[in-house]
């Protein structure tokens, strides 16, 4: 083992164009088979293509590629500040070199090079990691779910919540009445406030752009995606970005401003449901239970790292809001 720092002659640096079929068959070649860096196109959509800016860090003993880390970028409005974040994904040693600093210096990297380093879901060795960096917990992910129809019979914990979730429909937000919905395949043209006022003023969330919404969701090369847009009249309110699953659909992002967010949600179930999905964030706890829908505790959490001591104390004070599209949650 090394002090941190020490990489024993070891070097981490950004991948460099010309080094992305490497970098891929290195990660396929140390992950599990059905895991995305086996999927055709994945590598390319997902890092080289990515209008957010193209981040792969990389990890050399001497001519040998022994790690890799995929930094995918966000923009995040804190107190009317935009701030550089990075998720990271698809964090790999090679076996032999575990133990040696690596993962550290991949995230510390990371923290250098970013206001904030967060991470949507951590394996047990990498959640040590980011212990020992220093990292906390910024939220909780949490289901969500309009159960609009009559639940079938399932095993019991599932029936139970789909019949709760279907009672509380049924008596809190069946009503979506004077509001339209049209599902598309291609992101719809809205008001820029659907962009950039979805969370609230305390809230942290990303800011994307329709460019940005285009590559992640209508590109993206192994997952259909559908557009829910939702209009009042002829005023667009805003969309949810759907994917169909075998009972309905899994909502995985939301662009509306954040006051519109539960009639946009409950406009969305009335026409796709049942509807489930994920999100962190206290403020989307609230738009999701005032749509009538349920929620409830999922198995990971949203981890955090800041150098900026006020930007790592708000990881802790602050409802940092996510959806599964946002980071790796959904791939
Ligand atoms: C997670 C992973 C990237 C960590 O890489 P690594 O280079 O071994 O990590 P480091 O050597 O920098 O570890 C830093 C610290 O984290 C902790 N740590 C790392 N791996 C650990 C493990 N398996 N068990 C307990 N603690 C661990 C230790 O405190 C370690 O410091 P120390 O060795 O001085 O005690 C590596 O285990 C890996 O590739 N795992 C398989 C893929 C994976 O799980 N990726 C993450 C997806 S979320």
């Amino acid at each position: 083992m090394s002090a941190a720092g020490d990489l024993d002659g070891m070097v981490v640096r950004r991948m460099r164009a010309g080094e992305a079929d490497t970098v891929r068959q290195f990660l396929a070649e140390h992950s599990p088979a059905g895991r995305p860096p086996h999927r055709p196109g994945w590598f390319e959509w997902q890092y080289v293509d990515n209008p957010d800016g193209c981040d792969v860090r990389v990890c050399y003993a001497g001519a040998r590629l022994v790690g890799a880390s995929g930094f995918i970028p966000c923009t995040l409005r804190v107190d009317g500040v935009p701030r550089r974040g990075a998720f990271s994904t698809s964090t790999m040693v090679a076996p032999a070199f575990r133990r040696r600093g690596l993962g550290r210096a991949i995230h510390e990297a990371r923290t250098a090079d970013y206001d904030v380093a967060l991470s949507s879901g951590q394996s047990e060795a990498n959640a040590q990691v980011y212990r020992s960096i220093g990292a906390v917990a910024a939220g909780a992910y949490r289901r969500c779910l309009a159960q609009t129809r009559r639940p079938r019979v399932r095993p019991r914990t599932r029936v139970a919540r789909e019949v709760l979730s279907w009672l509380r429909w049924r008596t809190s937000a069946r009503s979506s009445a004077g509001l339209a919905v049209r599902i598309e395949d291609d992101a719809p043209d809205v008001p820029d406030h659907c962009y950039t006022r979805r969370f609230d003023d305390r809230a942290i969330g990303p800011v994307w752009t329709p460019e940005h919404v285009v590559w992640r969701y209508a590109r993206h090369p192994y997952f259909d995606y559908r557009f829910a847009a939702v209009l009042r009249a002829r005023e667009k309110l805003g969309f949810a970005v759907l994917r169909p699953n075998a009972g309905g659909h899994t909502l995985v992002d939301l662009y509306a401003p954040c006051a519109a967010q539960p009639a946009v949600l409950r406009a969305v179930a009335q026409a796709a449901g049942p509807v489930s999905g994920q999100f962190t964030g206290t403020m989307l706890d609230r738009v999701f239970r005032a749509a009538g829908w349920t929620t409830w505790p999922a198995s990971h959490r949203l981890v955090g790292k800041s150098n900026d001591p006020g930007l790592h104390r708000a990881l802790t004070e602050r409802s940092w809001c996510f959806f599964g599209g946002d980071s790796d949650a959904d791939r």
